[in-house]
């Protein structure tokens, strides 16, 4: 059984101005995102985080459920105030997860993290964490919370027969131990990074920073939207976190990531929408 994760531990010297400037840990929450939306009538918790070692109501994109055993995943929220503006979610999930990348790499160097849009993150094709931003209008402006589950120390039996070949963990990937804590930590400072209100990257970096860190551009696709399913290869995304598409019948379209479902084409191999087990 995992160490369960302790507040003063990852708070301990971290060196963060805004997220992680207040830590709390449970044993067990429904869900995180809703642990740190119950702080959000208090503009002083800006830059709350919330990990639990345990979800019994854990929830991934497009009503998708997310599922760890208890001690197994690094399973934390964010809570941000920022100005209401819709292009916001999708500029925060382009920052998660570059964050998450950076952060995997720092506590596991033998694994090459890649995005795959709108969030998922893989190692070899196999998913290893996933991002769910949800908002609330808080009039003149919005809380955020940004959920990041990592899968860490999950074998391949935690994960059921259907998704076994398409998910994956720290341990599985890694040949070094990883602990929670150091995950924790370097998280809260890659969010950090980002998260500083002096310090905002323009739309062309960020779009190029995360392009850095995603699978590249020119993939063949398969999309459903609206009861509609559309097939083309990836152009560019946007700073609101959108994908433009050029479509297998000719023309182009842009897709928002909150609607969207990426799906699985058959020659493709390890593709890993879907919740965890
Ligand atoms: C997805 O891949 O669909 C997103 C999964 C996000 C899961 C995390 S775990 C911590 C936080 N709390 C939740 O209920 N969901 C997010």
């Amino acid at each position: 059984m995992p160490q369960p994760l302790n507040a003063s531990q990852i708070r301990q010297e971290l060196p963060v101005r805004r997220v992680g400037r207040i830590v709390r840990v449970v044993p067990e929450a429904g869900s995180t995102n809703d642990l740190a939306f119950a702080q959000a009538g208090d503009p002083d918790y800006d830059g709350l985080a919330v990990f639990a070692d345990y979800q019994t109501a854990g929830r991934g994109r497009i009503g998708r459920r997310w599922l760890a055993p208890r001690g197994a995943g690094l399973l934390g929220s964010v809570l941000l105030f920022e100005p209401d503006d819709p292009a916001r979610v999708g500029r925060l999930v382009l920052i998660a997860g570059m964050a998450v990348c950076r952060a995997v790499t720092a506590v596991a160097d033998d694994v090459d993290p890649v995005i795959r849009w709108p969030n998922d993150v893989l190692v070899g094709g196999r998913k290893l964490a996933g991002i769910l931003v949800e908002s609330r209008a808080l009039p003149p402006r919005r809380a955020y919370v940004v959920g990041i589950g990592v899968n860490c120390h999950q074998t391949p039996g935690h994960f059921p027969p259907e998704l076994r070949e398409q998910a994956t963990s720290l341990e599985i990937a890694s040949d070094y131990p990883v602990a929670r804590l150091d995950l924790a930590r370097q998280l809260l400072i890659e969010l950090d990074r980002y998260l500083v209100p002096v310090e905002p990257l323009s739309d062309g970096e960020l779009c190029d920073r995360w392009l850095a860190h995603a699978e590249p551009m020119g993939q063949r696709v398969h999309l459903q939207q609206g009861g509609r399913t559309y097939v083309g290869r990836t152009l560019q995304i946007d700073p609101t976190g959108s994908l433009a598409i050029e479509l297998e019948p000719g023309g182009r379209r842009v897709f928002d990531a909150a609607t969207t479902t990426v799906l699985p084409l058959p020659w493709r191999s390890g593709q890993a929408e879907g919740s965890s087990p």
